[in-house]
């Protein structure tokens, strides 16, 4: 276990995010290069062991670094190695999980880690929430979209034959400790659909981040970290702020989900491997835009705005009317549905998005006027 010392030592370097949720209170780290961090993070939860959950890709690039983060605090330690892929977020993947920790006899005192992207820290999350009804976990997100979007924020979960995330719970994390370093790695593909997801979030509900995107838009897509960490940090604080007024999404964090009614329906339909999430999610903002400017909803120059950000962030935004037609079925069985409407995010105007319910068809029927056909 690290000292005391250590502890206090390193806290005075730190310059913690706080997401403010009552006793579920954590602090989210934005770092670069800092694996004293996570030791420390690991340190305050005082585990009686830890499950360690990661990827097979995620340990090939960053196990070493994990271990030597980890292998100072002394604390007895299970490893599980996933199978990476949006396709592994299974039920089976989570009944690993809990065989791994039952199987070495944890206590309510376990700590799981789950270092990774967006799947391994939903399979992890999720696992934490179920396993003796509940026990902590830490978020150590891999990928720019887990830094900005999955690791905050308590949402855990797997997919079902019927549609993403259709099986989950809320379960907020310890602590979140997102070190830029592990972007090191990162494809710039896999980089670029982070990108996509602090755009959604600057659309939203932060104007001033949407234009600090468009003035570094060149530097951001090509990766460079000194342009991407002042920019992690905003967007998680922004997504902090709506996450604080509605834990549970009774409302505005519905927010979020802007253009992953149509993304979640493009990415079940081309079986997760035509697009990456992120990609699905750019291709979904630009619809659900299109669509709500066709309704009079969104002003139209404010969607050409927000595809040509997409586009210069190296984010696809034009899809065929056909493929929208074939993966339709998927969006009736989206999770967001209400009854026959979706409690679609309606952006407004920049940095200000309301939600709203849309009957699905009349969303349908504006997809496809607004691309001039009769419907998608
Ligand atoms: N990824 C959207 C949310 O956390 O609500």
């Amino acid at each position: 276990m690290a000292t005391h010392q250590s502890t206090v030592t390193a806290a005075l370097r730190r310059d913690p995010i706080t997401v403010p949720l009552g006793d579920r209170s954590y602090a989210i780290d934005v770092c670069d290069g800092r694996p004293d961090l996570l030791t420390d993070a690991v340190a305050r939860c005082a585990p009686s062991s830890i499950l360690f959950v990661t990827d097979r890709n995620v340990k090939r690039a960053r196990g070493a670094a994990f271990e030597r983060a980890l292998a100072p605090l002394g604390v007895r330690r299970t490893n599980v190695t996933l199978l990476p892929g949006e396709r592994r977020k299974s039920l089976a993947s989570v009944s690993k999980l809990w065989d791994a920790a039952l199987g070495a006899g944890v206590d309510r005192d376990v700590l799981v880690i789950a270092a990774g992207g967006g799947v391994v820290g939903d399979l992890a999350g999720f696992a934490a929430s179920t396993l003796l009804r509940g026990v902590r976990f830490v978020q150590v997100p891999t990928t720019l979209l887990a830094m900005v979007d999955s690791s905050v924020g308590g949402k855990t979960g797997f997919d079902h034959a019927r549609g993403k995330n259709l099986i989950g719970s809320f379960h907020q994390p310890s602590a979140v400790v997102a070190d830029l370093a592990h972007l090191e790695t990162l494809p710039v593909r896999e980089l670029r659909c982070g990108l996509a997801e602090i755009a959604k979030v600057a659309v939203v509900a932060d104007a001033g981040l949407l234009e600090l995107l468009e003035r570094d838009a060149a530097a951001l897509a090509a990766g460079d970290r000194r342009a991407l960490a002042p920019i992690v940090r905003r967007a998680i604080e922004a997504k902090v702020r709506i996450v604080a007024e509605d834990e549970r999404e009774a409302g505005p964090r519905a927010l979020l989900n802007l253009g992953h009614t149509v993304g979640h329906a493009l990415e079940v339909h081309g079986a997760f491997t035509r697009w990456l999430h992120g990609e699905a999610v750019a291709l979904g903002m630009v619809a659900e835009m299109e669509g709500c400017a066709a309704l009079g909803l969104t002003p139209p120059p404010l969607v050409r705005r927000v595809s040509d950000l997409l586009a210069r962030l190296g984010l696809p935004t034009r899809l065929p009317v056909a493929e929208v037609s074939a993966a339709w079925p998927y969006v009736a069985s989206d999770k967001k549905r209400d009854g026959a409407a979706l409690r679609l995010p309606i952006v407004r105007g920049e940095g200000r998005g309301v939600v709203e319910r849309v009957p699905i068809e009349v969303l349908r029927d504006a997809l496809g006027a607004s691309r001039g056909a009769a419907s998608p």
